[in-house]
């Protein structure tokens, strides 16, 4: 099967589409001919290796052999099934979060059935890959938030932030979006109240907001804290690895005696977390906004784009000619 596969960490240089062998379900897994696959933060940092985290489990010098396929996020059809995976009938469409195991920029994935859900019908197979992780994400930073609260959402024009704008604006929440200019009218359609260009402009120094969901990470937990209203809360998602040891250890310290929570957002993923979300797409009560559709062939350029902040929208890859059916 066709897969783009890297060895080393480093620029999107460093994929190369390569014939390799079929992967074998295993027992409780389930055999995916991969349809589409989107691009996420994650794969960007894995691919070069940098937030340090991005290694963990993963081959620290260079990647290791069972993770030198990338992508996450994939939308297929069953082909087969390993021992005790009854969950699916080959011919099921299905999509999923593979992380952090991977191999999804590729024709073929074999994965944990549980990993897997149905694909809504009314889901085209690139709207449903571009869904899982980012649906997730969104899912648990919106359960914080109550209707009628101001919450700020920094790194609000990418994938996960443009579906948390618009799950959060649906339940009442008054959002104020960070991002780079460039994405500040999408966000104002997706219903920011208020936004907020990163790169002019200090968030911290704005508020007070009952609410600040970080989902890239840098600032101090003092600066952070300093924009909260009374009793507010801050949870950050990812972003650089000193901004989350630092909230992670001295968060829960400096909430505690300022009556406020401050802390790191662990993301459950799964289709428990993911699916009620696809549903939401599936009704049009939210859309998934798609920057475009690649070849599996253009990764490194599609991936490129994702990295280094081009995309509007989730980045998708066409691995089958029938990404847009439904
Ligand atoms: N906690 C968990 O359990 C968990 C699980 C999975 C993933 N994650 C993390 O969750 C995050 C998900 O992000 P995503 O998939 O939505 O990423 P994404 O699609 O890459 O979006 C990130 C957005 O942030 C913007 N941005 C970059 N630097 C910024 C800055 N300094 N200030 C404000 N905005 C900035 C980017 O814009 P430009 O690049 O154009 O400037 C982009 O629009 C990632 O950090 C990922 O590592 C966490």
């Amino acid at each position: 099967m066709r897969a783009v596969v890297y060895e080393r960490y480093g620029s999107p240089e460093v994929l190369e589409l390569r014939d390799v062998s079929m992967p074998t379900p295993q027992a409780g897994e389930v055999l995916v001919e991969v349809v589409a696959a989107s691009v996420n933060l994650s794969d960007w940092e894995r691919l070069r290796g940098d937030p340090a985290y991005a290694r963990m489990g993963g081959g620290l010098m260079r990647p290791a052999t069972r993770r030198r396929i990338l992508g996450s996020d994939v939308a297929g059809r069953v082909v087969a099934a390993g021992d005790g995976a009854t969950r699916f009938a080959v011919g099921d469409a299905v999509f999923g979060d593979l992380m952090p195991r991977d191999g999804g920029f590729a024709e073929y994935v074999a994965a944990p059935q549980d990993m897997f859900a149905a694909k809504p019908a009314a889901l085209s197979f690139a709207e449903a890959s571009a869904l899982p992780q980012a649906a997730a994400i969104a899912a648990h930073a919106v359960a914080l938030a109550n209707p009628g609260e101001r919450m700020l959402l920094n790194g609000a024009g990418g994938g996960s932030g443009g579906l948390a704008v618009q799950l959060a604006v649906a339940t009442g929440v008054q959002v104020t979006a960070v991002d780079a200019a460039g994405k500040l009218d999408f966000l104002r359609g997706l219903g920011a109240v208020d936004v907020i260009d990163y790169r002019r402009d200090d968030f911290t120094r704005r508020g007070p907001f009952d609410l600040i969901v970080d989902l890239v990470a840098r600032r101090s937990i003092f600066a952070y804290r300093r924009a909260l209203a009374r009793g507010g809360r801050c949870v950050i998602v990812g972003g650089t690895t000193r901004a989350l040891l630092r909230m992670a250890t001295v968060g829960p310290l400096l909430g505690a005696v300022t009556g406020a929570r401050l802390g790191v957002l662990a993301v459950h993923q799964g289709p428990r977390t993911f699916l009620p979300v696809a549903e939401q797409v599936a009704r049009g009560e939210v859309s998934v906004p798609i920057d475009g559709i690649h070849p599996l062939e253009a990764l490194p350029e599609a991936i490129a784009r994702h990295g280094e902040g081009r995309a509007l929208g989730k980045v998708v890859i066409a691995v089958r000619d029938d990404a847009l059916l439904r």
